[in-house]
C-alpha cells in the first residue's frame, strides 16, 4: 500500500503532480470526460504500473494525453485531416488514432505493441495545467479499477484506487461524464468508440461518411488481434529448459537471453515484455522460447499477450 496524496488544484499542487510524474509516480487527473489515471508515457515501468493498479487482465493500448499540438506531431504521423480536426474540436473530448513516429520514445506498453498510437488534448483547464508544467506525454485510462464504472469525481478515484497510486488531482466533477470519441485516421476515417464528441459534427467537420465498426469488433478490438501482437518467430510458451536455436526470454533467476525481471518482478516484467519481444525477434531466431510467469497480478495480462503472441496463425 502506498499513501494516495490528495492534491489541490494550485500552484503547489500541480508542481508536486509534475514532480510525482517526473519520478515514475501514478497521479489521476480531471479530464473533461473522465478522470483519467497518468503516467509518464516514455517510462516503461510507470506505465505497467496503470495496468497494476486499475488490475487490468489485458493490455489495452492506453491514450496519449498533451497540451499542445507541435509535441502531439513529434509522436504520431500527421495528416491533413488531423490537423483539420485538431483545429475543430481539440482541446476536447476527441481521441484521434494515428501512425506511431518511429523514435517516438514512447514506451511500447502504451501501444501495447500496436504501430498506431492514440492521441487527445484535453480541454480541461486543470489537466492542461498539470500536462504543461510536467512538459512530456501522458498516458491514461480511466481512472477506475478494471471492470468498474468511470470516475466522474476525485472521490470516485480515491474510492476505486486509493493505495495504489501516488496522488489524486482534484478538479471537481468531470463535466461530459462520458469518455472521448474515438476516430481511426490509419485508413479512412473510422468510429472506433462513440464518446463526448458526436460522430455527426465529426462528418460535417470532414466532409465525407464516417465508417462505424460493429460493436462486435469494437475498440478492445486492436488489443484481442492476435496477429497484432504475432512475432515472426514461433513463441513456445512455459519452457523449463532451452533448445538449441531458441531465442530465449526468461522470468527470474535463470540463464536466458533476455530476462523479463531476473528477480521474479511482475512490474517490471510487464515494463520489458514488448520491448524484449521485439528485440528478440530481430534477432532473427526462427523460435522464441518463454519461461513461465506466473498467473496472478500482472501475470495474467502477460501470459494474455504471451498466449496471442503464441496463437496458431495463417
Ligand atoms: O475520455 C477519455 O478518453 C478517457 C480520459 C481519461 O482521457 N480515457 C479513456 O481511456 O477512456 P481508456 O483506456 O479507458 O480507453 C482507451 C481506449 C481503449 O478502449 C483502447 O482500446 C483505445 O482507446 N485505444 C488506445 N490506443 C489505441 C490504438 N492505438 N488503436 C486503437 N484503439 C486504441
Ligand atoms: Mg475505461
Amino acid at each position: 500500500m502506498i499513501e494516495t496524496q490528495s492534491l489541490t488544484a494550485d500552484d503547489a499542487g500541480f508542481a508536486r503532480a509534475a514532480e510525482l510524474l517526473s519520478g515514475g509516480g501514478l497521479v489521476a487527473f480531471p479530464t473533461e470526460t473522465v478522470y483519467g489515471l497518468g503516467a509518464d508515457a516514455r517510462n516503461d515501468h510507470a506505465v505497467a504500473r496503470i495496468y497494476e493498479a486499475k488490475g487490468r487482465p489485458s493490455f489495452n493500448p492506453l491514450i496519449v494525453h498533451l497540451a499542445d499540438l507541435d509535441a502531439v506531431r513529434d509522436l504520431v504521423d500527421w495528416s491533413p485531416e488531423a490537423e483539420t480536426l485538431a483545429k475543430a474540436f481539440w482541446p476536447g473530448p476527441l481521441t484521434m488514432v494515428l501512425p506511431l513516429k518511429a523514435g517516438a520514445g514512447v514506451s511500447r506498453l502504451v501501444s501495447a505493441g500496436l504501430p498506431t498510437l492514440a492521441v487527445r488534448m484535453p480541454a480541461n483547464p486543470v489537466a492542461r495545467r498539470m500536462l504543461t508544467e510536467f512538459g512530456g506525454p501522458v498516458a491514461a485510462p480511466s481512472a477506475n479499477p478494471s471492470g468498474r464504472i468511470s470516475p466522474t469525481r476525485a472521490a470516485h478515484v480515491r474510492d476505486g484506487l486509493s493505495g495504489r497510486i501516488e496522488a489524486v488531482l482534484d478538479g471537481g466533477r468531470c463535466g461530459v461524464g462520458v469518455e472521448s470519441t474515438i476516430l481511426g485516421l490509419t485508413g479512412r476515417p473510422t468510429l472506433l468508440r462513440p464518446g463526448g464528441l458526436p460522430l455527426e459534427d465529426i462528418a460535417e467537420v470532414l466532409k465525407r461518411p464516417i465508417s462505424e465498426r460493429k460493436d462486435s469488433e469494437a475498440i478492445s478490438a486492436p488489443g484481442q488481434l492476435a496477429s497484432h501482437y504475432a512475432p515472426h518467430a514461433r513463441v513456445r510458451l512455459n519452457a523449463t529448459d532451452w533448445h538449441a536455436g531458441e531465442a530465449t526470454l526468461g522470468f527470474g533467476p535463470m540463464a536466458c537471453d533476455l530476462n523479463l525481471s531476473p528477480t521474479g518482478d511482475l512490474v517490471d516484467a510487464a515494463a520489458n515484455l514488448f520491448e524484449y519481444l521485439h528485440r528478440l525477434d530481430a534477432s532473427g531466431a526462427e523460435r522464441i522460447a518463454v519461461a513461465p510467469v506466473p498467473h496472478l497480478g500482472l501475470g495474467v495480462a502477460i501470459n494474455d499477450r504471451l498466449g496471442r503472441a503464441a496463437a496458431p496463425r495463417d
